[in-house]
């Protein structure tokens, strides 16, 4: 036993606490007499960073070493003419004292529910970490860094000292430079998703000051693909990673709405659709990938859709609305029905992937209250066959006893049915059920079809085979995300395709950190995370190729109570 993928749900009762002992505090103490109290709040003088400000958070014997809590304070805005409250997030750790704005970059989850551990607060939702003492990003899939204040004592006091433009700021962009060199070549990369806005972002936070250039054959403004699925209320403006003037002012170069055709990597020329050329002195390929098309009958009526861009978002959006909705697949389309207005639902996987039960269950958890009833059919016997059955069968006894779910997984799609539109299906068994919309998520294919014939090696599903510092075979040619094969270095170099948004944002980094030679060592362990019900559950480990008859599944909690760890050992 050598090797784990660890479960857990991230909402259990010692969040709060760090591994480090209870000890006493530092004292610094501050000038009371240079305070002047407004109401509570105390300002110095006016200065080159705005109004000085400072406010007693806590007593220094309100938190333990390791704990956390969020103080709001009022503060009198710079005119003078309202108040307005302010979230700081106060922790102790190590007999040290730290102050951070409140909410995570990421999604704007507020980390006192989070981790402190090692001088870092880690996020509950999807683990982006911050350093305690500058508020500086740690780990991904957080952006940006957050503001970090200093902090003073009194024998009994724990105050804030800052400026009332510092404690406005919600988060930090890191330092990036800006492009000096129009004469060489730029670094060209294909694909606008978290990959490539990864890759952009690092080459200029690593000082990169050559031009950077990066098609999309997607009109929109690079976006979060992770978020469609999680609400249909959402408009392009909330799921965008940043808006135009922050490409702008960073010098990176959009060219949206322009699909690449071929390569040419021996004279470093990309054309595009259009017939438009662009030479490159690197490229990095990050095209994603496009969803399977399904094989069943019937699959290709009206109302049959599949959800991978904001544009299928938009549709899926307008034809959910009071429908018997059915979702069939194995991708993360998940929580895409949390907003739709449907009846009657039944989720049908159809095939054995990692996403399967994330798909399907996760749909299920979405729907929720809206629908009339809602069915889970599949192939395996538990869900979460990847997990193997202990834990899968955690899972579905929870589901059965706490949710209306059916469960079925014995049951497959014959056909879809109707006239020009879809409205109803025939399962395998001859079962007749309701579907007036169908939302397939049956996996993706690797978007590279451009990549015939130019000499850039691919796997034969089409996915680019890369190092483990994001190399293809061809120099100066990087590949990352989704449509990439690349080695586990951790787990023994063992090569996967992992399409996951932490994994294309981790390789983004490592490729533009290849380019400016910055790379050290790279070990990668997968992290993915799901939502399932009132219950956020990350996975963690080589969930790859852990052969299911050799399994040991060690549970320690109680997934009831929504307080435990699941170690899959192999
Ligand atoms: C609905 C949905 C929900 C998801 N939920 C989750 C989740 O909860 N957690 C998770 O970890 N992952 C989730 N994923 C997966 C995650 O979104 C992907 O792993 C991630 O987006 C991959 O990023 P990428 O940059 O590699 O590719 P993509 O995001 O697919 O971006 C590829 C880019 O390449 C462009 N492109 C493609 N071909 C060309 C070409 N020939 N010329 C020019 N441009 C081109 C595309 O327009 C696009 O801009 C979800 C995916 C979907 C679709
Ligand atoms: S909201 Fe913090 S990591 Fe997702």
């Amino acid at each position: 036993m050598n090797k784990a993928i660890i479960i857990s749900n991230n909402n259990n009762g010692n969040s709060n606490r760090s591994d480090s002992a209870a000890s006493s505090v530092d004292e610094i103490h501050i000038d009371m007499d240079q305070r002047r109290t407004l109401s509570g709040i105390s300002r110095i003088s006016e200065s080159a960073h705005g109004i000085p400000v400072q406010e007693k958070l806590c007593g220094i014997n309100d938190l333990q070493d390791g704990e956390m809590k969020e103080v709001t304070l009022s503060i009198l805005s710079a005119d003078n003419v309202e108040t307005i409250n302010y979230r700081i997030l106060v922790i102790k750790e190590k007999d040290k004292w730290y102050a951070l704005a409140p909410d995570c970059t990421y999604c704007n989850t507020p980390l006192v529910k989070g981790i402190i551990s090692h001088g870092k607060v880690r996020c509950p939702l999807h683990g982006t970490s911050f350093n305690l003492k500058t508020g500086k990003l740690e780990d991904l899939p957080g952006f940006d860094s957050l503001p970090a204040f200093k902090v003073t004592l009194s024998l009994t006091d724990v105050f804030l000292s800052t400026s009332l433009t510092k404690i406005s700021q919600t988060r930090i962009i890191d330092p990036m430079s800006k492009c000096k060199d129009s004469i060489n070549d730029p670094v060209v990369i294909v694909g606008a998703g978290i990959a490539g806005i990864t890759c952009a972002e690092t080459l200029r936070h690593e000082s990169y000051n050559g031009r950077i250039v990066i098609i999309s054959r997607e009109d929109h403004l690079p976006y979060n693909r992770s978020l469609l699925s999680k609400n249909l209320d959402l408009l392009e403006d909330d799921v965008i990673f940043r808006d135009k003037k922050f490409f702008e002012l960073h010098d990176i170069e959009l060219l949206l709405g322009h699909r690449v055709k071929t390569i040419n990597v021996e004279d470093k020329i990309l054309t595009m659709d259009d017939e438009k050329k662009i030479t490159f002195k690197y490229l990095v390929i990050s095209t994603g990938g496009i969803n399977k098309p399904s094989t069943i009958k019937g699959a290709d009526l009206d109302g049959v859709y599949s959800l991978r861009d904001i544009s299928d978002h938009a549709i899926i959006q307008e034809c959910s609305v009071k429908k018997h909705v059915t979702i069939v697949g194995s991708g993360f389309i998940a929580s895409t029905v949390l907003y739709l207005k449907a009846n009657v639902v039944a989720i049908i996987p159809i095939s054995i992937s990692p996403n399967l039960c994330f798909a399907a269950l996760e749909v299920a958890s979405a729907i929720g209250k809206r629908a009339r009833s809602i069915t889970v059919l599949g192939k395996s016997e538990t869900p979460f066959k990847i997990f193997g059955p202990t834990f899968g069968r955690h899972i579905r006894a929870f589901i059965q006893d706490h949710t209306r779910i059916t469960i079925r997984q014995d049951s497959l799609v014959r056909s879809f049915e109707g006239f020009d539109h879809v409205e109803h299906m025939v399962l395998k068994d001859g079962l007749c059920a309701v579907a007036q919309t169908v939302i397939i998520a049956n996996g993706i294919h690797p978007c590279t079809s451009m990549l015939v014939g130019s000499g850039i090696q691919t796997n034969t599903m089409g996915y680019v085979i890369v190092d483990e510092q994001m190399k293809t075979n061809q120099s100066n040619v990087f590949a990352i995300g989704d449509c990439t094969e690349f080695p586990l270095t951790l787990f023994g170099g063992h090569r996967v395709s992992l399409p996951h948004a932490h994994a294309a944002q981790f390789q983004g980094k490592i490729a533009a950190l290849s380019i400016t030679n910055r790379i050290n060592s790279i070990e990668y362990v997968p992290f993915i995370w799901t939502d399932l019900f009132d219950r956020h559950i990350t996975f963690c480990g080589d969930f790859f190729t852990t052969p299911m008859a050799n399994v040991e599944t060690i549970v320690k909690g109680d997934i009831f109570q929504n307080t435990y760890c699941c170690y899959i050992l192999k």
